[in-house]
């Protein structure tokens, strides 16, 4: 590579690093995940390994990172609050305890294990067994003076006591402040009450908290401290072990992470590893992952530091939840009901503990809110056994031949039109009954009870038939008599099954127009809709040829469904199946005089239980007058039919002041009408 790209990839990382600690730090608003972060920080880091000639003199890589706030005092810390090297799987790991043997020849070495608490570090004073300072880390050499909000922390010891033990006259404890995840819920529900901001994590809600300078605010919150560390003791405790100072801070009053071991091999610390990240959703607060410290003391003094981090520890992350990754592709796939999806092709990625190579966008809407393009570098999210998603675009990194994705204009699949009604957010294949991709839907709702009702053509049936090739589309159906021996091959299919099955073809060429509507599977073409609509147009050619106007005209048609029939009968695949399945003998019988329609347009309700006829029959006497029955009480419910043991429908419909019959009055409204 270049020089000048590689400093000005450096350039852009540097500042974007800048930018996220800003926020991180500074506004306790992060704008990426953490895993984001450690990406762009390792990415840099490479860089800098690579080029060593090109490193930039404001390069983050030599500090912790972040600022101490203008408004609380500064404090310089006499030891540094330095951070930790991470790995992300075994492999690091048995690497990072090589290293450390190799630095101990014929040394034993345990590793106390504990969990990495996901809050804010501090650092504690104590005087003569007083808390006399309490200190934010900063940037690593000086923090913030937090002293009155550290006192309303109330797990923490104000003063320290133990009967066993003498009191130091000086110690130094460092450990996290932290949300637990109880009083976490409780602060956010309390926020949303007062109508005030909620917090994003706990990590922030514990930012924000001690950040307050307001010590009483800071009170109300519920904080918690666990102590991880010593960092001076004077006199000196002459304690061996990280393990054992530990459980010395606790007889003082500090409290430490519900878990914490001690492993003999680095092969136990990967078994922790893995015991912890199941236990992980159970304990009280967050974690991001394990931090693995060489026990003995005396062995960390020889280990000594590299630059930033200590060579006797290290933070054992759990798998990112977030990554970064560049958009291969983005396809379009064709749903069985023929919604068209984005699926973003991504450059496999290891995120959450699995691989991710494809991630949907959901609609063409999410592609341009995320603004998303071929060749783009994004964030890809996952949490616990959520499906993975594009949470957010880098700009920065698009070069200069991404590709703007639109939605096509025709199928993937079938190359029907596709079409997308305005106010919609899917947009579909308009050959529902052409499309392959649609084809098993398309068939199973064809031969359903309510539309062709062909007994018998059940799933098992469509299968095999597919699997033959002898399903193309619905209009194939009528030709199956065509196929008998080949039918005969099918699996359990005897002479007797395949006579009956070509029988209930043929009884079903009888049908209604309603049916045959319905049978189509029109997106927003209900049962009752298809009714209305065989009704209003009295002949399939007429509704054929109806325009959007002339649709929106039949009750029950909304714009939206205006537009989906418009399009199913301008879609030529579908009109060449139509054509066939009218040519195979599909008939009806011709309207008669109109109806007579007195209920056309009104909604009913039927409910409760009627003595003189179920509830069906009494729908199908106000279909037949033109109503349209409705299973929910609304305000446009015209009238409410209310037998014995009427419930809540009925009280709604008192609530709304609509008008009720009862059985009788029914009975009586119904022969009027009568012939
Ligand atoms: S020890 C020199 N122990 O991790 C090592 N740190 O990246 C000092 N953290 O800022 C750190 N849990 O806030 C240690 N059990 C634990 C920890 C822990 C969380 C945080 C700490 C520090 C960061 C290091």
């Amino acid at each position: 590579m270049e020089h000048n790209s590689v400093i000005e990839q450096m350039r852009q990382l540097i500042q974007l690093i800048a930018k996220h600690n800003h926020a991180y730090y500074v506004m306790d608003q992060p704008s990426i995940s953490d895993s984001e972060y450690d990406h762009l920080f390792h990415q840099l880091k490479a860089l800098e390994q690579q080029y060593p000639e090109c490193i930039q003199a404001d390069t983050p890589t030599n500090k912790v990172g972040g600022q101490a706030l203008s408004k609380f005092e500064s404090v310089t810390h006499a030891v540094p609050m330095l951070s930790l090297g991470n790995v992300f799987n075994q492999e690091d790991l048995f690497a990072f305890a090589r290293r450390i043997d190799e630095r101990l020849p014929n040394q034993k070495v345990q590793y106390d294990v504990e969990l990495k608490l996901d809050g804010l570090a501090i650092s504690l004073w104590y005087e003569n067994g007083v808390l006399v300072r309490g200190v934010t880390r900063g940037d690593g050499e000086t923090g913030e003076d937090i002293t009155q909000n550290v006192k309303t922390i109330r797990n923490l010891p104000k003063v320290l006591s133990s009967q066993h033990q003498a009191i130091p006259d000086f110690l130094e404890v460092r450990g996290e402040v932290l949300m637990p995840k109880s009083g976490f819920e409780k602060l956010n529900a309390d926020q949303e009450a007062k109508g005030e901001k909620t917090f994003a994590n706990p990590r922030n809600a514990a930012a924000g908290s001690l950040r307050q300078l307001d010590p009483n605010v800071a009170a109300s919150r519920p904080l918690a401290f666990y102590a991880y560390g010593i960092a001076q003791c004077v006199p000196n405790h002459g304690l061996a072990t990280m393990h054992d100072s530990l459980h010395w801070l606790t007889k003082f009053g500090f409290e430490i992470a519900e878990r914490q071991f001690l492993c003999a091999s680095i092969e136990e610390v990967q078994q922790r590893y893995e015991q912890i990240q199941q236990e992980r959703p159970n304990l009280k607060v967050e974690i991001d992952g394990m931090v693995i410290k060489v026990d003995s003391l005396k062995q960390q003094q020889q280990l000594g530091f590299l630059s930033r981090e200590p060579r006797w520890a290290t933070a054992y992350k759990f798998p990112a939840q977030a990554a970064l990754t560049k958009v291969e592709n983005i396809d379009w796939q064709v749903g069985r009901t023929g919604t068209l999806t984005p699926v973003a092709r991504l450059a496999p990625v290891f995120v959450g503990g699995v691989t991710v190579s494809n991630v949907t966008l959901h609609n063409i809407g999410e592609i341009h809110r995320l603004d998303v393009r071929v060749g783009d570098t994004v964030s890809v999210y996952r949490t616990g056994d959520v499906i993975p998603k594009v949470e957010k675009v880098w700009a920065e990194f698009r070069p200069a031949d991404a590709e703007i994705v639109h939605l096509p204009s025709n199928c993937p699949v079938c190359d029907s039109p596709v079409v997308m009604p305005e106010g919609e957010a899917l947009a579909r294949c308009s050959g529902g009954l052409y499309c392959a991709a649609q084809r098993i839907e398309a068939i199973r709702h064809f031969v359903s009870r309510k539309a062709m009702d062909i007994e018998g053509l059940g799933d098992r049936w469509v299968e095999s038939l597919l699997h033959l090739d002898l399903l193309k589309d619905v209009a194939d159906i009528y030709h199956l008599h065509e196929h008998r021996d080949t039918l005969l091959t099918i699996e359990k299919m005897g002479e007797k099954s395949v006579q009956n099955l070509i029988d209930a073809i043929e009884a079903s060429k009888k049908t209604t127009l309603a049916r045959f509507i319905y049978g189509l599977g029109i997106r927003g073409v209900g049962e009752t809709t298809a009714r209305m609509l065989a009704n209003t147009f009295q002949t399939f050619e007429a509704l054929k040829a109806a325009d959007i106007e002339a649709l929106k005209k039949t009750p029950d048609v909304g714009d939206i469904t205006a537009e989906w029939i418009a399009d199913f009968f301008q879609a030529p695949h579908n009109i060449e199946v139509l054509d066939r399945l009218l040519a195979a003998g599909i008939h009806w019988d011709a309207p008669t005089a109109p109806t007579r329609q007195p209920l056309n347009g009104e909604s009913w309700v039927v409910t409760g239980t009627l003595e003189s006829m179920g509830r069906d029959e009494a729908t199908q006497k106000l279909q037949a007058l033109g109503a349209r029955v409705s299973g929910s009480v609304s305000s446009k419910t015209k009238c409410v039919v209310a037998g014995e043991k009427a419930g809540s429908k009925l009280d709604k419909a008192q609530k709304l002041e609509i008008r009720v019959m009862n059985e009788q009055e029914f009975l009586e409204f119904l022969a009027q009408y009568e012939s």
